[in-house]
């Protein structure tokens, strides 16, 4: 089995235990409220999906992350993992103290030890971590809406999380490794996806099926911008797609808790790194992975894995040119195995798409299987 990034797979949920002396204090501690993507980053590291990190981040850390895309103890990593509040809520926490998280029910989650707290620079993390100050780009404009200090330290959660809609499919990083155990699976390719399945998605997996000995779907299922398709109805894709197309005891499907940043390369390898500790030994990187509007080169996110060395990664990306249907060939195919002209692709954007299924239209067959078509364009009704 794939070591864990950073050696070790960190579990920072509390033991009944400390549960039980946490019940003696809980009424004292300062409470913090937090939104969804917070609290989404809070679930990774209680189970390890951010292993080697146990907590926020520290200046030191983060100062690392963002010039050198290492922690500072030389790890890579390339995304900050901060915790961002006002500086009026800043000013009355003290270094060394225990602070309850809670979401925004109320209902605690998380206790953090506050080790430091600091101001930060947001064009410098703009420019640094999406290449872009431009508002426009959705991982900008949360950066921008963000508060003004930095708190850093380790961190617990209190229960092991659960995601009512998706329960069946939470598998934390530990049960992942058991099950890839479980199956004698030696080579294990992990794919992220934000989109809902598509020919070109279902294409690029089965070619890595046909190499390594199992499948890990990992959809994000945290926060994703406004007009991405809704967890909920991408689920539901991959439950169709894999009880009717799908080798079922080579795949298995599980939520990824964490949202998505939209930072292309520096996301890639983020996501390859979690991926890591949920056991996968490659990982695959597509065309504009983590990418939104023109921000990245189709290939950029492949690219950034050439400028560090395979051990330092530990997990080995595996690079899809576009691929696309082609009439003349009649199948699948990217320009590395098509020798036809432009006009023989079915290429269509994401807005077409979106487009097409707000007019009731289903996209051709070429491009979604229609069992997953009507998935979506149903969900639109029931929308409106
Ligand atoms: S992403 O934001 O998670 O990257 P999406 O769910 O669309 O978006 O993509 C999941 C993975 O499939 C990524 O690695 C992406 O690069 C890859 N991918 C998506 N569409 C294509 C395509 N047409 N050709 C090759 N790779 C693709």
């Amino acid at each position: 089995m794939i070591t864990p990034h950073g050696g070790k797979l960190i579990n920072r949920i509390f033991s009944e235990e400390e549960k039980k002396s946490l019940q003696n204090k809980i009424s004292e501690l300062k409470k913090i409220k937090l939104n969804k993507r917070q609290i989404s980053d809070i679930e990774m590291i209680g189970i390890g999906g951010y292993s080697p990190l146990e907590g926020f981040m520290t200046k030191k850390d983060y100062e690392s992350v963002i010039h050198t895309m290492k922690l500072s103890n030389g790890i890579i990593w390339s995304i900050p993992i901060t915790l961002a509040v006002n500086h009026e809520t800043a000013d009355k926490l003290e270094i060394e103290e225990d602070i309850l998280l809670v979401n925004q029910e109320n209902v605690p989650v998380s206790v953090l030890h506050l080790e430091e707290k600091y101001f930060y620079d947001k064009e410098l993390e703009a420019e640094k971590i999406y290449l872009t100050k431009d508002i426009q780009h959705p991982g900008v404009a949360y950066l921008y809406s963000q508060e003004d200090v930095y708190l850093a330290g380790k961190l617990n959660v209190i229960e092991k999380p659960v995601r009512h809609k998706f329960n069946e499919y939470y598998l934390i990083p530990d049960e992942t490794r058991k099950i890839f155990e479980k199956n004698k699976w030696q080579t294990i390719v992990g794919f992220q996806t934000r989109n809902p399945v598509h020919r070109a998605h279902e294409y690029i997996q089965k070619c890595a099926l046909e190499i390594f000995d199992g499948l890990f779907l990992h959809p994000i299922v945290g926060e994703t911008k406004g007009d991405d398709i809704p967890a909920e109805i991408r689920m539901k894709c991959y439950e169709v797609l894999i009880e009717k197309y799908y080798p079922k005891d080579r795949v298995v499907l599980g939520i990824n808790p964490s949202s998505m940043r939209y930072a292309g390369p520096r996301e890639a390898i983020f996501h390859a790194l979690i991926r890591k500790n949920y056991g996968c030994t490659h990982f695959i990187v597509g065309r504009d992975h983590a990418g939104v509007g023109n921000y990245y080169g189709t290939y950029d996110a492949q690219n950034i894995f050439l400028k560090f060395s395979s051990e330092e990664i530990g997990i080995t990306p595996l690079f899809f040119e576009h691929t696309f249907y082609c009439i003349k060939c009649q199948s699948i195919a990217s320009s590395k195995t098509c020798p036809h002209s432009k006009e023989n692709h079915v290429i269509l954007s994401g807005t077409t798409v979106r487009k097409m299924l707000q007019e009731g239209t289903e996209p051709p067959v070429e491009f979604t299987r229609p069992e997953i078509a009507q998935i979506l364009i149903d969900s639109i009704k029931n929308k409106k």
